[in-house]
């Protein structure tokens, strides 16, 4: 980036800070993955509409166990922060997080899956809200964007709802199982009112 435009985000912020437990209503909040959610994530690899739409790669035991001391080194290397949503005192029922940080542009990307025992509850609607306010207001980015296939509804409604408009169609954007699909791109500024 040229002089005359100073970075949004120094690097270091975020490694500066601890990852946080973020509290959502209803006894749920967000927290880091431990390695005692490692039989979780290999159910969330294995489940057909997670494989589908967050198109994971299948794992077993050690390679989740592994997965989770990665997301930590991510926290560390400012690319990337990855929360378990569950209940107070509980095991993990979904995943959030902010992928694809670019601190010095101010961006990042939020996605999200749930267990099929957690869906139907609107906590994803929470989670997003909660991680887009931490975004802008401790990490400081400006822009935060959601994608999603355009054959996905439910995820539509939970980035809407989660206060990240539709900007539009990007065409032939992801490859999934079943071939090409074009991506609904939304997205939420600091800007933005609080939905
Ligand atoms: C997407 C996902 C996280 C949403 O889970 P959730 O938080 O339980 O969401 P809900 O089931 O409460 O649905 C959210 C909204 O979408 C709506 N919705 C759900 N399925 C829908 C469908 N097939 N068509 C239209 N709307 C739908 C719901 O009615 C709800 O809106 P409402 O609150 O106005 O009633 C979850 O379904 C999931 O993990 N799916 C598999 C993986 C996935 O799709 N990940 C996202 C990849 S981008």
């Amino acid at each position: 980036m040229i002089d005359s435009i100073p970075p949004v985000v120094p690097a270091g912020r975020m490694r500066e800070l601890a990852q946080p437990e973020l509290a959502l209503s209803g006894g749920m909040l967000l927290r880091p993955w431990t390695p005692y959610d490692a039989p979780t994530l290999v159910a969330a690899h294995a489940d057909p509409d997670i494989r589908h739409w967050n198109r994971p790669s299948r794992l077993d035991l050690a390679g989740a166990e592994a997965r989770i001391a990665r997301w930590h080194e991510r926290w560390q290397a400012e690319k990337a922060g990855t929360w378990a949503i569950a209940p107070e005192g509980g095991g993990a029922v979904g995943l959030v997080g902010l992928a694809d940080i670019d601190l010095a542009g101010g961006s990042g990307e939020i996605l999200y899956w749930l267990l099929p025992a957690g869906r139907g509850t609107g906590i994803t609607v929470k989670a997003a809200d909660r991680l887009a306010r931490w975004a802008f207001d401790d990490l400081g980015l400006h822009r935060v964007r959601i994608t999603h296939s355009v054959a996905n509804p439910a995820s539509c409604a939970v980035a809407t709802k989660a206060g990240f408009p539709l900007e539009g169609t990007m065409r032939g954007a992801l490859l999934h199982a079943d071939g090409w699909h074009d991506e609904h791109l939304h997205a939420r500024l600091r800007t933005d009112a609080t939905p």
